[in-house]
């Protein structure tokens, strides 16, 4: 059954305004729910700082005060679904329990983009960056039983494998070399356009959320893998938001912004396991349906073309949160010791690339580095959990 989110009538933007009580949402269970829940949860919450956030620079280079006051309008339903999807979190978690699970969101969610991406060198560009998100997880994972004494496979579940990806600190590459070439919007399929948009959305609210809860610890290892993390997170933010073509308009960017909320509210409803959270994704498509009828009106009057001309027909398939496991087990096997270089990527290290690991490192090992070997200290051994054997790269098998 296919589903065009342009034919589609929903809620009228003066019936979207929830009242307090609407908005006092029930967070999911921290203990008994779908660990791929909480995963939507967080992706979702993504996508909506990014609608936020794009209308508000949308409208900071806007001269005509009728938009400007309809792109007010749309971004304050934006801003209670932001507030409606993030506050389903429950508040009995710690900030690194959230952490461990914006890493798994980060895996597989990167790692199914990979999977579904049609044009090879943006799946190459997915396919690289899953291996460091991975290797976040693991170093987390570390801290987290450190300092929490709790293991990460109660949070992931064992949906995801926590062990070691590429090294986190070879992730400090000089920033020239974190700006991809972008896809060419007059050629490329529909769906690398919302593929591209979701994991920058993604990445950008996990950059966020590390720059502003990382000095909330008192623990110095805390605070410092926060940093270090951090600042790849920026580096990966980078590296996603220049896959996507810088000539499409104002009004083409906002048209696929509400695209893609339609996309992943659909695809979610479709794949939901907890009722009450399916019906708040119900709910948002509803309203996200009006948001796009809107941009599409704007863009025809605007920039003059048919929005068919842009975005898909049909809904694609829907974003899928499912185990990954020998997708990365693979990627481990033959990417592992990928770097960049310009647009493009090398397996041997480069002068450009050696000078800022010298200038970053100062000639000491970086956090995600001590934090392994403090845990050895702490705990006897380091906290992996290998749900499907031994690590695909032999160096990486490691002392267990
Ligand atoms: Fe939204
Ligand atoms: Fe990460
Ligand atoms: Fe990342
Ligand atoms: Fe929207």
């Amino acid at each position: 059954m296919t589903f065009n989110p342009l034919q589609e009538r929903g809620i009228p933007l003066d019936r979207q305004l929830r009242n307090w009580r609407e908005l006092n949402v029930d967070p999911i269970d921290p203990d008994h729910s779908d660990p791929y829940t909480r995963c939507r949860v967080i992706a979702m919450n993504g996508i909506e700082v990014e609608a936020v956030m794009f209308s508000h620079q949308f409208a900071r280079h806007c001269p005509d005060p009728l938009v400007k006051q309809q792109l007010a309008e749309v971004r304050y339903i934006e801003a209670q679904q932001q507030k409606v999807v993030n506050w389903l979190l429950p508040g009995l978690a710690s900030v690194l329990e959230t952490t461990l699970a914006y890493e798994q969101v980060a895996v597989d969610l990167t790692a199914w983009v990979a999977r579904m991406e049609p044009d090879p060198y943006l799946k190459q560009a997915y396919q690289f960056g899953v291996l460091e998100d991975f290797d976040h997880l693991y170093r987390y994972a570390n801290l987290f039983e450190m300092i929490e004494h709790r293991k990460a496979e109660k949070i992931v579940d064992g949906l995801t494998e926590v062990m070691p990806g590429r090294p986190t600190y070879l992730h400090h590459r000089h920033p020239i070399d974190n700006v991809r070439a972008p896809y060419d919007r007059s050629v490329t399929e529909p769906i690398s356009k919302l593929h591209a948009l979701t994991i920058m959305a993604a990445e950008q609210q996990t950059m966020n959320f590390y720059m502003n809860v990382g000095p909330t610890y008192m623990e110095p290892i805390a605070r410092q893998l926060y940093q270090e993390i951090g600042l790849i997170e920026e580096e990966h933010v980078t590296h996603y938001e220049s896959l996507v073509d810088p000539g499409e308009t104002w009004w083409e960017m906002l048209l696929n912004h509400e695209y893609n909320e339609c996309y992943l509210y659909h695809s979610f409803m479709e794949t939901e396991s907890d009722p009450k959270v399916k019906a708040v994704w119900e709910l948002h498509l509803n309203m996200e349906l009006e948001h796009l009828r809107i941009a599409a009106e704007l863009f025809k009057r605007h920039d003059g073309r048919d929005p068919e001309a842009v975005v898909a027909p049909y809904l694609p398939a829907p974003v899928t949160f499912e185990p990954n496991k020998e997708y990365v087990r693979e990627l481990l096997a033959t990417q592992i010791d990928y770097t960049t270089i310009g647009t493009g990527y090398v397996q041997e290290m480069h002068e450009r690339f050696e000078k800022l690991q010298a200038s970053i490192h100062g000639g000491e090992k970086p956090p995600s580095e001590l934090v392994i070997d403090e845990n050895r200290a702490k705990s006897g051994r380091e906290y992996r959990h290998q749900t499907e054997g031994e690590h695909p790269v032999a160096s990486l098998r490691g002392i267990r």
